[in-house]
């Protein structure tokens, strides 16, 4: 098996970010210096993914345009002495083979990923959700494709997460393998507490085979009246094997103003232009807390 198609889901509505998300796409939120969907698309090129589909609609076309070329603005910079700039402008653009294709009504994500179909055909694929990030020593979705590449079948990445924490994702029933990988038995959406099997969640990272397209086709409407992903895999998971792997890094959710928060702090710390200045800033600020 070899992983080479990444579908990063990105048309949701972004409601729990609004009014920020009215016209920006939550997507396209800056983090730091550069938007949340470029540190996604990162992580998959330095996966080994080659050709990249975002799923988007119709008022989120910032995304296309942003890994596209900009000539005009790049000749600007190279008049202005500002090659490096127009370099990297240029470089984002040709990171990966970029494909779109729209999700004409929010069903769900289930629904957005049974867009992929004709894009993927008949091999193994990514998805990346499009708010999710990852800081990680080896990229999380690398340590995936590793998982799926080893044992040949689909593969989902998650942590364990707190009591409180989990009815908001997924409960899994697993069974170790070796190391941070498990075999997947079962999985509940939301789960109820006498419905938590374990607190092991799946969380932004999939790698799937196709049979996921006629698994998501055959879904009736779960919560909320969409097409759930989650559904889909806990079909998928009784068809196919399939490996969870208990990812090495931290998850951070932007879609939400605290997951936001957490992520821009955490990488503002890392970068090497505003690590030491945000240190300082809060040593200061936190004597007149
Ligand atoms: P979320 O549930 O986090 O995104 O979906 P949302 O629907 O935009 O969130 P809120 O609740 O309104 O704030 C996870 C990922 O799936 C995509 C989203 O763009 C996000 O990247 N998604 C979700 C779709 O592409 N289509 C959908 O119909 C739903």
């Amino acid at each position: 098996m070899k992983v080479r198609k990444a579908v990063i889901p990105a048309a949701g509505l972004g409601t729990r970010m609004l009014p920020a998300t009215k016209t920006i796409p939550k997507e396209m939120l800056p983090l730091v210096d550069k938007p949340v969907l470029q540190y996604i698309i990162e992580e998959a090129v330095s996966s080994g993914i080659e050709d990249i589909l975002i799923v988007t609609n119709r008022s989120k076309t910032a995304m296309d345009d942003y890994f596209d070329y900009y000539p005009e603005l790049e000749h600007r910079l190279i008049r202005s002495g500002k090659d490096e700039m127009a370099h990297e402008l240029r470089a984002v653009a040709d990171m990966a083979n970029f494909f779109y294709v729209r999700q004409r009504e929010t069903k769900g994500l289930g629904h957005a990923i049974a867009r992929a179909r004709r894009f993927i055909g008949d091999e193994p694929f990514a998805v990346l959700l499009g708010d999710d990030i990852m800081m990680s020593e080896k990229p999380v979705l690398k340590q995936l494709i590793e998982a799926a590449e080893k044992y040949n079948c689909s593969c989902v990445g998650g942590q364990w997460v707190s009591d409180e924490m989990l009815p908001a994702y997924c409960t899994t029933d697993l069974a170790h393998v070796e190391g941070r990988v498990y075999d997947v038995r079962h999985i509940v959406e939301k789960p109820k507490p006498e419905e938590v099997m374990s607190n092991y969640a799946i969380l932004g990272r999939y790698v799937l085979t196709p049979d996921i397209f006629d698994i998501l086709d055959a879904l009736p409407p779960g919560r909320n009246g969409e097409i759930q992903l989650t559904d889909g895999l806990a079909e998928l998971c009784h068809q196919k094997r399939m490996v969870y792997v208990d990812f090495d890094g931290r998850r951070y959710d932007t879609g939400h103003l605290t997951g936001f928060l957490e992520a821009t702090l955490d990488f503002a710390l890392k970068h090497e232009e505003t690590g030491d200045w945000l240190r300082n800033y809060i040593k200061e600020k936190a004597k007149t807390l």
